[in-house]
């Protein structure tokens, strides 16, 4: 096992940041804290602050959130010296751990090279480099590339590429899925209504959503009552709750979109690069061997860098046809250098140093142990969902039971988040570095509440 990261069972050790975290009850926010949450409250659009008053309402906790100072590994500290440790993996993005030393060293390395491209015009190496990586690894014949710069950028460049391929708009999407805040990105998003409604005017129609999982003469009706563009789905719900959908439904899906040249779109942002126990689900027996017209990738790609991409087989990529003089799809930061090295050294960790069979290993741990959670406490618990390093623990009593668990975790140094649309279920997804030890100490904390 590689020296980048901690093996799976590596006894706690400070300096690789492996530690199980100080126990830190009531130091929230402390004294060096308490200065820069002032300059945050005085300064931050009230569309960020807004939701930290309304967790503070409906739990009745403290509403100031900690002030990350640093972070490696799975652990976080903040500015009074308080050690957490990240079981969300800032958003399932610290893939390898947060500053792992390897992306650390190429990053390092990239910035001293140079630190901006010039986006579509003149390609840096790292980007040209990246995109032949992740042609190499991506499933079935997926091997061209459209970067961004965050997940939403990604999800943009599958759906303007459905509606070059096919001439038409319409989307479908699924009930309770998240891909992203930008318009386009959001039209097609069904997670939570009060994050559309102000903005319908500006989007317009552009999906109907049916529930995920359903039967396949609903997908068919659903299809058939317009022409549509593409179909876009996250192979787990991650936002909506680490939801699952079984093998043959993907099937279907993939046979339905084929029927009727609709393009079919699978949001790995949060799954892909090991999250779920496997690089992608896209080809796994999970979804059915089913692989995509185009893959949508961002957050652990990079372990912490914004650089995303779209990724589709040549036939698809090819309706974009040859550039008239300028690009018509692309952007200032397109392919950023330092984060096109990241990524590569991610893809490094993965092939050379067996990141994804580490992150798979603590999957299965995770499973196996929040199984037995729920085993030993029914009557709080109900169940788990998810797979490989992305669970979600389904609470009894919904918002108004996690959200005061997840403080209570905060207030002992676990950093967890709900998810779900009714904020049901209690998510991890934690690096794919995070060790034994770490994650029984959550298990027994959550237990201890
Ligand atoms: C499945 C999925 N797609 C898209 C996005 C949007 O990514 P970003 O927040 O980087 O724009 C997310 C973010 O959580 C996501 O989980």
């Amino acid at each position: 096992m590689s020296g980048f990261f901690p093996p799976f069972d590596a006894p706690p050790d400070p300096a690789q940041g492996s530690a199980l975290p100080l126990l830190v009850t009531a130091r929230i926010p402390g004294p060096a804290g308490r200065p820069l949450i002032d300059l945050l409250a005085a300064h931050e659009c009230p569309a960020i602050t807004a939701r930290r008053a309304r967790r503070a309402e409906s739990s009745g906790a403290d509403q100031d959130p900690i002030v990350w100072d640093r972070a490696l590994g799975a652990n976080v500290w903040d500015p009074d010296g308080n050690r957490f440790v990240d079981l969300t993996a800032g958003f399932g993005v610290a893939s390898a751990g947060q500053s792992n030393p390897l992306v650390v060293e190429r990053v390092t390395a990239q910035l001293g090279r140079h630190m901006h491209g010039m986006g579509d015009a003149f390609p840096g190496r790292a980007r040209i480099e990246l995109a032949a990586a992740l042609a190499r690894i991506a499933p079935g014949g997926l091997e061209q590339v459209l970067f961004g710069s965050d997940g939403s950028d990604a999800v943009e460049a599958a759906l303007k590429t459905a509606v070059i391929v096919t001439g038409r708009t319409r989307m479908l999407g699924f009930e309770g899925s998240y891909h992203g805040l930008s318009l386009g990105a959001l039209s097609v998003s069904h997670y939570k209504e009060p994050f559309r409604a102000p903005f319908r005017g500006l989007m317009g129609r552009t999906a109907d959503w049916v529930p995920f999982g359903c039967d396949e003469a609903t997908l068919a009706a659903a299809l058939d009552s317009e022409p549509v563009a593409a179909v876009i789905v996250e192979p787990i719900q991650g936002r909506g709750g680490d939801r699952t959908a079984p093998p043959d439904w993907f099937r279907a899906l993939r046979r339905l979109c084929d029927a009727r040249g609709i393009v079919l779109i699978f949001d790995e942002i949060f799954t892909g690069f090991g999250r779920a126990g496997a690089l992608f689900q896209a080809g796994t027996d999970a979804v059915g061997g089913v692989v995509p017209d185009l893959l949508c990738v961002g957050k652990g790609m990079t372990s912490g860098f914004p650089v995303s991409a779209c990724i589709g087989t040549r036939a698809i990529m090819g309706h974009w046809g040859s550039s008239a003089g300028e690009a018509i799809h692309t952007s200032t930061f397109l392919g950023h250098p330092v984060g096109c090295a990241a990524a590569l050294a991610v893809i490094e960790l993965i092939e050379e140093h067996g990141l994804i069979a580490r992150g798979a290993a603590l999957g299965e741990h995770m499973g196996r142990t929040l199984q037995d959670l729920v085993a030993r406490d029914p009557d709080r618990f109900l169940g788990v969902r998810g797979r490989g390093a992305m669970r979600g623990l389904l609470v009894r009593g919904g918002i108004a039971a996690t959200l005061p668990m997840c403080r209570a975790l905060l207030n002992r140094g676990w950093i967890v988040m709900p998810a779900g649309a009714d904020g049901e279920v209690i998510s991890f997804t934690p690096a794919l570095t995070l060790t034994r030890a770490q994650w029984d100490g959550a298990v027994a904390a959550l237990e201890g509440l």
